[in-house]
């Protein structure tokens, strides 16, 4: 049989890594698709040639990605530019060529993937998009099908690479956020555009992802909660440990009587929970089915050679695929096109969740009392409060509370009655708290 024939859109630090990946482990890859496959022509604008190992045995380089997609030998496309656009374009246009997609691009599958589903449905080809979450670990592949006989109940994960690396070494080492953020950018973990993944965006198009391939429903990042790490100071990460607790930047995804919470934000969680102890530029997503119980998939959630894992895996599916019937093929997002759900995205102020809360409160008789009042008043019931040491003979001490789940729209109103109070100064720091259990 002929080898098939790749484009690939991309040189940067994850088409660098395809491009290693697939040459050394050739024979391989071969073994398993059925097919040999080679890369034939490729599009980037300026690569480093001699960082990327095998360069010299791919196709023609062009400067043009249309140039790529419009190849007629090209059977699929690998579309590692990242961004909204032209990707978008680019992965319509090669549909519309009947070229089957692989991609690594999350936000192109979050914001445009019902459109690209349906094109790509409309044509008879695939879209591919393993690596778009929590790079090198199989986790679409697990829910798809690995976990296709349960009812999905919750996903909680650690789907940000740069983020989880920041907190792991603010509370290790207790080094600076600016510091740590700049070493996972020369890492190659980081976004193009850092922010993605301190303000929680590049996690909340993986967990908008992660939520529709767990429940059924059509892509919704807008309706995704963010909620980033910028405002999580180093003594918030000190006095979590001391309760026994670890912050980890987390999306979850939860199936309710209201309908699907989707929320990216710092979160408290247990100690001893495995997932508490996935540190570094690691990810972890832990899924619930009714049937199998929780489920744990770790690994590189960043990186060129991990991600690089996950996108020669889609290749190997899709050249396996062309071989048998497509109606035989997995669904896009699980559940068949026809059988896609309409519940809604709960708004987060009805999630329900437990809170670790941090005051800054004058140091004097009753002005605790006042504080548990409102939070009484509010229906939240207290875990635990401890009193810090007042920091640098401050007149104000900080107080932190763990609550049991309350309704975040009576915590937004207790916080709004407490900051209201002249005896505590800022505002309350407010952190989520979930067991997992
Ligand atoms: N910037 C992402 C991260 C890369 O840090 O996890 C993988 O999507």
């Amino acid at each position: 049989m002929n080898p098939i024939k790749i484009g690939l859109l991309g040189l940067g630090t994850v088409g660098g890594g395809t491009v290693s990946v697939l040459t050394r482990n050739i024979d391989e890859i071969t073994r398993r698709a059925g097919r040999e496959i080679v890369i034939s022509h490729v599009a980037a604008l300026d690569y480093d040639a001699d960082a990327i190992e095998g360069l010299d045995r791919i196709g023609r380089i062009t400067d043009d990605a249309f140039d790529v997609v419009n190849d007629p030998e090209v059977e699929i496309i690998i579309e590692l530019i990242g961004g909204y656009s032209p990707a978008r374009e680019l992965v319509l246009k090669a549909i519309e060529n009947g070229k089957h997609v692989v991609t690594a691009n999350k936000a192109l599958i979050a914001l445009h993937g019902n459109e690209i589903f349906s094109a790509a449905q409309a044509r008879g080809v695939t879209v591919a998009f393993e690596a778009a979450v929590a790079g090198g670990i199989p986790i679409i592949k697990a829910m798809r099908e690995g976990l296709a006989a349960n009812q999905i109940q919750w996903a909680a994960g650690i789907i940000n690479g740069t983020g989880n690396f920041i907190l792991s070494e603010m509370r290790d080492h207790g080094r600076d956020f600016d510091d740590v953020l700049k070493e996972a950018q020369s890492l190659g973990y980081a976004e193009t555009d850092p922010t993605f993944d301190v303000e929680g965006i590049d996690a909340a198009h993986k967990l908008t992802i992660i939520g529709s391939i767990a429940f059924g429903i059509p892509l919704q990042f807008d309706k995704t909660y963010t909620e980033g790490i910028t405002h999580i100071e180093q003594l918030d990460v000190r006095y979590a440990g001391e309760l026994g607790y670890r912050i980890k930047h987390l999306g979850i995804t939860r199936k309710t009587d209201k309908g699907i919470e989707m929320r990216v934000h710092p979160t408290l969680i247990p100690e001893r929970r495995l997932i508490a102890n996935v540190d570094g530029v690691m990810n972890a997503v832990l899924v619930y089915g009714d049937a199998v119980g929780p489920t744990l998939y770790y690994g590189a959630g960043a990186g060129a050679q991990p991600t690089a894992s996950a996108v020669v895996a889609d290749v190997v599916d899709v050249v396996r695929a062309l071989t048998s019937d497509p109606e035989n093929r997995v669904p896009h997002l699980a559940f068949q096109p026809d059988a896609m759900s309409d519940i809604p995205v709960v708004d987060i102020e009805d999630i329900e969740t437990a809170y670790y809360l941090r005051l800054s409160a004058v140091d004097r008789p009753g002005v605790l009392a006042n504080v548990t009042a409102i939070l009484g008043r509010s229906n939240i019931s207290i875990e635990a409060i401890i009193q810090k040491q007042a920091i640098d003979g401050s007149p104000h001490v900080p107080v932190i509370f763990l609550t049991q789940r309350v309704q975040e729209k009576n915590m937004n109103e207790a916080i709004r009655h407490i900051e209201a109070l002249d005896t505590i100064s800022g505002q309350v720091a407010r952190i989520r708290l979930e067991t997992l259990a």
